[in-house]
């Protein structure tokens, strides 16, 4: 393609390089917020205000990338988040992706807004598929779906509960995107919310009543994407929910939301070990996955860097992607003094001047 790979040393590196290949309004579909962008700095910059604070001479030999999720043991704690429209982004779209996160053998999270069909990427998945959830018009179609995904091999239903109404975002209408009609969303009877401005209203808003429906629907594991409070949180564990990913959607909904570094600690607080916590929205080093580990995520997603990787260059881009994040991370824990992300914990925090060293 345009570029070799090996060019890529670092995560944020594929941002520029997928700008020049991908057309303007998808480009800014990717990349914006909602509003001013707040919180899509935020994301980032308060994973860079956070100082760590690294023991020496332990034996990081054989540093050990590898969590546990339900007694499962995955290779690293890196997980592909949700992404809406991939064929935008790449001809192969969903399909480069999934072979792209089997090749870096991370899980794939496959969005209700995919451009391809679940059991196609099923077919070609070799790690665990999990699928995000936008509720439908009619329970009955949502309880279809599921279970179609469900009979495909899904391991997972991520539910996404920070979205009654899309964002204001203001770069994606001013640069006119807008889903191309020959593209399908095949398994959103909803058309997405991509259609123009007036999609704004295409979303199905739900309450807590329809996650006690989902519960009794959803047969494999349930999570709920886009929890930033813990009394939530909280909500969710006793309706009997299996997972809490700590998430903005990136930054594309609320501008001037907390970040989700910063809420993560009061979250797994309440949360204190029942259920697993996933964080995403700006991370970008490994360093960034060693502070998420540290005040308590089970596992971490990355949205914009690897779809910009996969316009970049597909499958190849994808994978390249996530083995050098998952390199950075590995270095990131020798450097820290630990082998195992079991150990992982806030003493690798700088606390502040004020606290004596
Ligand atoms: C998203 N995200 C998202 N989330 C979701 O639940 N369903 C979806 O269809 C989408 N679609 C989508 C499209 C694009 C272009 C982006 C950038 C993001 C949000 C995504 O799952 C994740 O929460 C964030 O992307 C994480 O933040 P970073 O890594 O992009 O900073
Ligand atoms: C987005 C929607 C589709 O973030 O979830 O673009």
């Amino acid at each position: 393609m345009v570029n070799s790979l090996d060019q890529f040393i670092s995560l944020k590196e594929f941002e520029p390089a997928a700008r020049t290949v991908l057309p303007h309004p998808v480009y800014e579909y990717i990349a914006g917020g909602a509003g001013d962008e707040i919180t899509l700095r935020e994301n980032e910059s308060a994973f860079d205000r956070i100082r760590l604070w690294p023991r020496v001479l332990r034996n990081v030999r054989t540093v050990d990338p590898g969590v546990s999720l339900f007694g499962v043991r995955f290779r690293s704690p890196i997980i592909l988040a949700p992404v809406a429209y991939q064929k935008m982004m790449h001809p192969l779209g969903e399909l480069a992706s999934v072979r792209g996160a089997g090749r870096a053998g991370v899980p794939f999270v496959v969005s209700t807004n995919t451009t391809t069909l679940f059991e196609d990427l099923a077919a070609a998945a070799t790690q665990p598929l999990w699928f995000q959830l936008y509720f439908q018009r009619e329970r009955a179609e949502t309880k279809a779906l599921i279970q179609r995904v469900e009979a495909a091999g899904c391991q997972g239903v991520c539910v996404t509960v920070d979205t009654p109404v899309l964002g204001t975002r203001v770069r994606q209408f001013r640069a006119g995107f807008q889903l191309p009609f020959e593209m399908d969303t095949p398994h959103n009877q909803r058309g997405g919310g991509a259609r123009g401005n007036s999609d704004l209203d295409r979303h199905t808003p739900i309450e807590w009543s329809d996650i006690e429906w989902l519960r009794s629907v959803v047969h494999s594991k349930l999570w709920l994407k886009g929890v930033l409070h813990p009394e939530d949180a909280e909500q969710a564990i006793r309706l009997g929910v299996d997972g809490i990913m700590v998430s903005n959607h990136g930054a594309r909904n609320l501008d001037t939301t907390v970040a989700t570094i910063d809420v993560l600690p009061s979250i797994c607080r309440q949360v204190s070990g029942r259920v697993p916590v996933i964080v995403d929205g700006g991370i970008r080093r490994g360093a960034d996955i060693v502070k998420a580990l540290a005040r308590g995520a089970a596992a971490v997603m990355i949205g914009r860097p690897y779809v910009y990787a996969l316009a970049v260059d597909g499958e190849d881009g994808v994978a390249r992607s996530v083995e050098l994040l998952e390199r950075d991370f590995r270095y990131a824990m020798a450097l820290v003094g630990h082998a195992s992300v079991e150990t992982l914990d806030r003493t690798l925090e700088w606390p502040g001047e004020n606290e004596d060293a």
